[in-house]
């Protein structure tokens, strides 16, 4: 397809920055608090910077037409940060992007009455709203955690003979393994905080990452990998194991329709979040079929983007492309179902069935029938 106007608009998802250890319970996802690193709000500005150079750089193909590029415009951008999985995180890490996205600047001023020009705090600091979203209010960024039916889903995988095959070919080096741990349990079904916790170590503590075997790392990874593609996908796009997609594909569609329409004025909806929403929307668009390196955990400060171009009988359609951390410099680009673009109408509908839209359905998917978020009220009981 031939763009005819430039780039109309982005939706971009983007993973948190470095942080201390994180323990997921490994039947439940529950979390427990972490905290961002000054490493991680690094990543994050670097991430900002490079979006800037895409989207806010006349210069670049890339350029977002008429958005403002220096003083930021409220009305052009929307952003929500996941407030569950760990605490401030990922909260904290949108803020390093953007820094990074919107840097501050002497244009942010004002002229007061009495002749003096006021520059913001900080050499123009800009502050940009940004939505939290508490998984207690609203189960959209986080809709894998309180859900008895993602549980099931979860144990089931646990008990497949795929899953049993794997912890079977994992069990020698899990073993070998178990020395660094410092306790931790090595039991295949708890790979996630095993890679976590080798990950973490081998950034923060330098006696640990002296003493760590060459090639450990890479192993938990990959096993890691392994485990979190089971965990959040699923073999259909509708399947429970792809929750983290069908909350978050609603918000996209209406950020989809509001940059689309011209009188909207939205030009980036930015979404942060964990690394799950990513390994769910790589399966349920087929991303992961031409690309099958990408299916696992992406890297600290990744993004992915869908950027909206519109044909030349003013159609609008999306590419998406995908940056793994801060050690990649460009993005590459991906496909969903097959194809380098895709109308946004076909990008709706083939997804549309596959979406949870409401807190009332997202109770009846999990069958959470309890108090949490209201669902005994809301589906009956
Ligand atoms: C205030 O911002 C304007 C642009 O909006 C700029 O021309 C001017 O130089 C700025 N003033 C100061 C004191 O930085
Ligand atoms: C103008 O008002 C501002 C804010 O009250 C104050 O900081 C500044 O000193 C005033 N300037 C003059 C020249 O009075
Ligand atoms: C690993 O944990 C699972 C689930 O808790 C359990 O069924 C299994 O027996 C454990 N395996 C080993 C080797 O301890
Ligand atoms: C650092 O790693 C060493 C070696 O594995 C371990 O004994 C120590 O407890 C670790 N330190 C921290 C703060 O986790
Ligand atoms: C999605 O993940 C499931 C495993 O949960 C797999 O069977 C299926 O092939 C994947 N689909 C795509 C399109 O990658
Ligand atoms: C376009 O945006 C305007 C302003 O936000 C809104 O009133 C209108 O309903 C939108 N149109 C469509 C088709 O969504
Ligand atoms: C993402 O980055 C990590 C860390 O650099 C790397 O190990 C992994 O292979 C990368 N994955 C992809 C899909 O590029
Ligand atoms: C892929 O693109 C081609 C050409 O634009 C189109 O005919 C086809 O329907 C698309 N396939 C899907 C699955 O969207
Ligand atoms: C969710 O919304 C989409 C439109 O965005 C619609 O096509 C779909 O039927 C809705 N799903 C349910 C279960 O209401
Ligand atoms: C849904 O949960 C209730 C308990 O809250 C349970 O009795 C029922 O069997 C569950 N239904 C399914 C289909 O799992």
């Amino acid at each position: 397809m031939v763009n005819s106007t430039g780039l109309l608009g982005v939706v971009l998802l983007a993973r948190h920055g470095d942080r201390l250890e994180f323990f997921q319970d490994p039947n439940t996802y529950t979390p427990t608090e972490t905290y961002l690193t000054p490493l991680g709000s690094v990543q994050e500005l670097q991430l900002g910077t490079f979006l800037r150079s895409q989207y806010l750089t006349p210069s670049s193909p890339s350029f977002i037409s008429g958005i403002s590029t220096d003083v930021v415009n409220i009305n052009q951008i929307s952003v929500q940060a996941d407030a569950g999985g760990g605490g401030s995180v990922i909260l904290n890490s949108v803020q390093g992007l953007l820094q990074g996205l919107y840097p501050p600047t002497t244009e942010s001023n004002i002229t007061l009455a009495n002749g003096t020009t006021i520059v913001g705090p900080l050499g123009g600091y800009q502050y940009i709203p940004v939505d939290s979203i508490e998984p207690n209010v609203l189960p959209t960024l986080n809709s894998f955690t309180n859900c008895p039916n993602f549980n099931t889903h979860v144990s089931e995988f646990y008990a497949s003979p795929a899953f049993l095959q794997e912890a079977q070919d994992a069990a020698p080096f899990l073993d070998a393994l178990e020395p660094y741990l410092g306790g931790r349990s090595n039991n295949f079904t708890n790979m996630y905080n095993i890679f976590d916790y080798v990950n973490v170590q081998s950034v923060h503590n330098a006696t640990f990452y002296k003493q760590l075997p060459p090639t450990f790392a890479a192993q938990s990874y990959y096993y890691a990998n392994y485990h979190e593609y089971g965990v959040f996908s699923a073999p259909t796009p509708n399947g429970i194991g792809n929750i983290a997609a069908a909350t978050l594909l609603p918000t996209i569609f209406t950020a989809l329709q509001d940059i689309t329409n011209s009188s909207n004025g939205l030009k980036i909806a930015l979404t942060e979040v964990s690394y799950k929403p990513f390994i769910s929307m790589f399966n349920v668009t087929q991303a992961d079929v031409t690309d099958p390196d990408i299916a696992g955990i992406v890297d600290y400060a990744s993004v992915v983007a869908l950027e909206v171009y519109e044909d030349s009988n003013s159609r609008p359609y999306i590419t998406m492309k995908f940056k793994n951390g801060t050690t990649e410099t460009d993005y590459r680009q991906l496909s969903m179902f097959g194809n380098t673009t895709v109308y946004i109408d076909d990008f709706i509908s083939q997804l549309a069935g596959s979406t949870i839209n409401t807190t009332q359905q997202w109770c009846q998917a999990c069958n959470q029938t309890s108090s949490w978020l209201s669902c005994n009220l809301l589906i009956g009981n």
